[in-house]
């Protein structure tokens, strides 16, 4: 990729002739017209803007078909590596912060609200129900962690009955949809309680990189990217009458968070304290870990009106 941008010509739109000016400009007119008869005004404007977007794209850099055909190689590769377990183009968007700005216009801050983050590929629909104060581990391997906290609404009631989902990659930076064993380990749901609780056993997050095989891989390779995150816990948290957060909570001193996480995903807000706890030293809820160390955090949900 970066041998085709070295061979191109560089040529700035103003040291184009105004007849070449007139004739691109011309074309974009011509394309966006033809959607002018689309009956669904969202659509037509999506079209549209989209079409004006793309050209300026084209024009600004003054593309090569070179690169053009990079672009169409790029996107083919991206389609052939997706199947149902693998996104390349959702990928894609998040390396381009893409899905970072789609959920800031979409989850505006309100109040005190607990802020959204990327969903991110490895979510599963039906991971296992366990109690409060559960196991959410499984066999995903890693330093035992305690999770407790509260969710109310932004008047700080408490919010009973509220489903959370909660899954992470284990100690070795791998979800378990990415093995081939069909394990169910590292995620689950519960719900809170009367008063809004919710307690769980997870484990310390730790950095990975997100799938880096495929085109994604290389395009971040090839521009000087690291394809690894900071470390992180993802929720999603559901009630009735409430927005939906899809959030994750990063750890307190990982120094990814000031390297750059490769999904642009940090938020302030969401990076927490995990405290490290001795070996032996009891747990909240009496668990015995044989004498292992373990870490505790908290994090307090705050959940915005649904029509905000
Ligand atoms: C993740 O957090 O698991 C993730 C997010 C975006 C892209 C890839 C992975
Ligand atoms: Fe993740």
């Amino acid at each position: 990729m970066s041998e085709t941008i070295q061979s191109s010509r560089h040529l700035r739109p103003h040291e184009i002739t105004a007849e070449q000016a007139a004739v691109e400009q011309s074309l974009v007119d011509t394309v966006v017209a033809s959607f002018d008869k689309t009956e669904d005004p969202r659509l037509r404007q999506l079209m549209q803007s989209l079409t004006r977007h793309l050209h300026a794209f084209i024009r600004e850099v003054r593309l090569t078909e070179e690169e053009w055909n990079a672009g169409i190689a790029f996107l083919t590769a991206a389609g052939h590596i997706t199947d149902d377990t693998r996104q390349e183009f959702i990928l894609l968007s998040d390396v381009l912060g893409a899905s970072m700005q789609t959920i800031a216009i979409n989850n505006q801050a309100h109040k005190s609200a607990t802020e959204a983050t990327v969903f991110g590929p490895f979510f599963v629909t039906d991971a296992p129900e366990i109690p409060i104060g559960g196991d959410i581990a499984g066999e995903a391997a890693g330093q035992p962690c305690w999770v407790e906290g509260t969710v109310t609404d932004t008047e700080g009631r408490p919010v009973p009955g509220a489903r959370i989902e909660v899954w992470e990659a284990d100690e070795d930076g791998f979800y378990d949809v990415q093995y081939t064993d069909h394990r169910v380990a590292g995620r689950a749901h519960l719900f809170s309680d009367e008063d809004g609780k919710y307690a769980f056993w997870g484990l310390t997050p730790t950095p990975y990189p997100i799938p880096h095989d495929g085109p994604v891989g290389k395009m971040l390779e090839a521009t000087g990217r690291s394809p690894v995150r900071a470390s992180h816990l993802h929720f999603m948290v559901t009630a009735a009458g409430l927005r939906t957060l899809v959030t994750h909570i990063f750890v307190e001193g990982d120094p990814r968070i000031d390297i750059g996480d490769s999904v642009f995903g940090v938020k302030e807000s969401l990076i927490k304290r995990f405290e490290l706890q001795a070996p032996g030293r009891p747990t909240p809820d009496g668990r015995d870990l044989s004498g292992r160390d373990w870490a505790r955090t908290r994090f307090d949900i705050v959940l915005a009106p649904a029509e905000v």
